[in-house]
């Protein structure tokens, strides 16, 4: 992958918008958006108070902003429902018979849902979690397939105040287990399967399992997406209901409660340097206006788009621009609950053919899975719907980029490559698409009130081409409150680089013009297939396992997947490597968390690189992996003998 420094630094293509789609963008050039910016920056009391005004509030704030470090909070004294700025307020403007989501299940049956519909849904579905005495503030767990009983569920939580968690369908049993210890969550909802590369995912299955372990759960509701299809369901009496049956017996009228602007909205987990989770904690008012605004400006969202976000709704990509920005935005979305490659690698572009998506937003893995599945098929179809494209989720190498950009967006349609984080709830850094020049591969310039930097270890501003880390050194609406049950992690995590700034985790520079270049994670968090994975997870994970003694993960580069996981294992006692072990030890990590963090490579070592203090030299480990070489020192080293040993294997690869 070219996505080095070199390449970056080489990079002079220069790509503007045309003059059409300037014309017709809500920021049509680069002094209206300098102009913004400066306002958002210096003034985001009177910036965002006016963006504000177009959510649905029942009670207005009496003050934009209160910051006392690392503490924000936004438009104190206001109140307002989230589900009544996403769903309510189109059946008042005109757009109650408009299609708010179609959908399209792997099998290929589908569904519109127009926004009086999707009203009608949602408040029939929170009055299924008021007779299942769901308070607000109590936690709720969501585990589903893409339907559209994933976002009904979000935004009935959404509706009385309940606080949702939404897992993503990938994860094991295990994974459920740990995050539903640590929201104490009420209560479950989740699918009697979804199906993905043709296949059915057993997830009220992994309910089952999780709910062995954890007791805390009241109620599991069960959506039929499956029904004979699949393996018959087990239903816990007392605990487990049907979503029709109880839907069945309650009213569609439901009138939406006022809560407060900083009344917490939903808690997403996310991977960190250790091998726990965090629970990302976002609150009401703030967060929608940055889901909101970012859709209004960067995708320019209009009345006649048809957008689509690839993204699941299990990761903060899903929550902000699938459930919440294009809802409050009011646009009409398409929503797909299948693999990409399911019959075949034109998934997608039939999507995008079928219902003429103007509006396409994915992840570079993606992009890059396309390139290699070759031009026919996208050259099979008609995109010439397509006005704008995005990517999101890790850097995108400029030969994806320019793949995007040539045959996907025949040559006419801006990208915008967005930077952000489950903790910033929204869109930071990224072109807005009718007046930023862009490169590829570069996230270009900061957002409206986000006050990006990068700084070097004594806090100094770097210059142009140098790197450093990345920080955001203001408050913005959207930004996480805390980690859920952890403030010092919180106050640790994120605020102890520089007083008073965010340091997001990230290695950027910025170029002469300002564009901002993001490298990678600076901490031991991996980026698979643009899916975050903390390499102690992976490492916990595999210890789990009665063999392992010890396990060191590093990332090494992947065409595809942007990184692979690496994993170097000591086994107890006698226990003999063998490929069968290999199998079983990736099989293994499957299970404990996800099939997305089984490792790629495993190498079984008799005993890891070590200091003399007894520390895992993981840095000499990530260089063997990158290089195949070690460029220092190893006599420090309590055992230079197994770096010689580890050269070799990884040479025979
Ligand atoms: O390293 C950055 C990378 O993804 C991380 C955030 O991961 P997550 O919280 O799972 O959210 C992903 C979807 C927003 C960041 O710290 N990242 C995200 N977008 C980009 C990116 N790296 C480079 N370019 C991007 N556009």
């Amino acid at each position: 992958m070219s996505n080095s420094i070199e390449s970056h630094l080489q990079e002079d293509r220069v790509f503007k918008p045309s003059r059409e789609f300037s014309k017709n963008a809500r920021i049509k050039n680069m002094a209206q958006y300098t102009r913004m910016y400066q306002e958002s920056i210096e003034k985001p009391g009177i910036f965002w108070a006016r963006e504000a005004k177009e959510l649905a509030w029942q009670k207005k704030w009496t003050k934009v902003l209160d910051w006392k470090a690392p503490y924000a909070k936004w438009f104190l004294g206001g109140k307002l429902n989230v589900c009544e700025s996403c769903v309510d307020q189109h059946l008042k403007n005109g757009r109650a018979n408009k299609a708010a989501l179609i959908w399209e299940g792997e099998p290929g049956e589908t569904r519109t849902l127009t926004y009086r519909q999707l009203h009608r849904e949602v408040c029939q579905f929170a009055n299924v979690l008021l007779a299942k005495g769901i308070k607000p503030k109590d936690r709720v767990m969501i585990y589903m397939p893409m339907t559209p009983e994933a976002v009904i569920a979000m935004l009935a939580c959404a509706r009385i105040g309940a606080v949702h968690s939404v897992i993503f369908g990938g994860f094991s049993a295990e994974s459920i287990v740990d995050r539903l210890e640590d929201c104490q969550a009420k209560a479950m909802i989740t699918s009697d399967g979804g199906y993905r590369r043709g296949g059915v995912v057993p997830l009220k299955e992994n309910v089952d399992e999780a709910l062995k372990k954890y007791k805390g759960v009241e109620t599991v509701i069960v959506h039929q997406r499956i029904g004979n299809e699949g393996a018959p369901v087990k239903m816990k009496r007392g605990r487990d209901v049907w979503w029709h049956e109880e839907a069945a017996q309650v009213s569609a009228k439901h009138e939406a409660q006022a809560f407060d602007s900083e009344h917490p909205l939903f808690i997403l987990y996310t991977s960190g340097s250790t091998g726990k989770p965090k629970g990302i904690l976002h609150t009401s008012a703030g967060y929608l206006l940055g889901a909101y605004t970012t859709c209004k400006y960067i995708f320019d969202m209009r009345d006649d788009d048809v957008y689509w976000c690839t993204a699941d709704v299990g990761w903060i990509t899903g929550h902000s621009y699938i459930a919440y920005g294009p809802l409050a935005n009011g646009v009409t979305q398409v929503m797909y609950e299948g693999a990409p490659n399911h019959p075949d690698f034109g998934r997608f572009w039939d999507i995008v053919e079928k219902y003429s998506v103007s509006i396409f937003y994915t992840a570079p893995t993606a992009i890059r899975a396309f390139i290699k599945a070759g031009n026919e098929l996208p050259q099979a179809r008609d995109l010439s719907s397509l006005r704008l494209l995005g990517t999101v989720g890790e850097p995108i190498n400029p030969e994806a980029w320019m793949w995007y950009h040539t045959i996907i967006g025949g040559g006419r349609c801006p990208i915008v490559d967005t930077w952000w984080q489950t903790e910033t709830g929204a869109i930071m850094i990224s072109p807005l698409p009718g007046c930023t020049p862009t490169k590829p591969g570069t996230a270009t310039l900061p957002f409206f009130g986000v006050d990006a930097a990068i700084l070097d270890e004594t806090g100094e501003e770097c210059g142009p081409n140098e790197g450093g880390k990345l920080v955001i050194r203001k408050p913005w609406p959207s930004m996480l409150r805390t980690i859920y049950g952890d403030k010092k992690r919180y106050r640790d995590t994120y605020w102890k680089d520089y007083q008073g700034m965010y340091t997001a985790g990230d290695g950027a520079r910025t170029d002469r013009k300002g564009n901002f270049w993001i490298v990678g994670r600076l901490d031991d968090v991996l980026n698979v297939s643009g899916h975050r994975l903390g390499t102690a997870e992976v490492e916990s994970a595999l210890v789990s396992h009665e063999v392992v003694a010890e396990a060191a993960v590093v990332g090494r580069p992947h065409e595809i997947k942007g990184q692979g996981v690496v994993a170097f294992v000591t086994l107890k006692g006698s226990t003999a490597p063998t490929d069968a072990l290999n199998g079983e030890l990736r099989n293994h990590v499957g299970k404990v968390i996800g099939a997305i963090a089984k490792p790629d490579e495993i190498y079984f070592t008799p005993a890891m690189p070590k200091t003399r203090s007894g520390k895992i030299m993981r840095r000499l480990l990530k260089e063997l992996v990158a290089t195949g070489e070690i460029s220092g020192n190893t006599t420090t080293l309590e055992n230079p003998g197994i770096v010689e040993d580890l050269r070799a294997q990884l040479k025979k690869k």
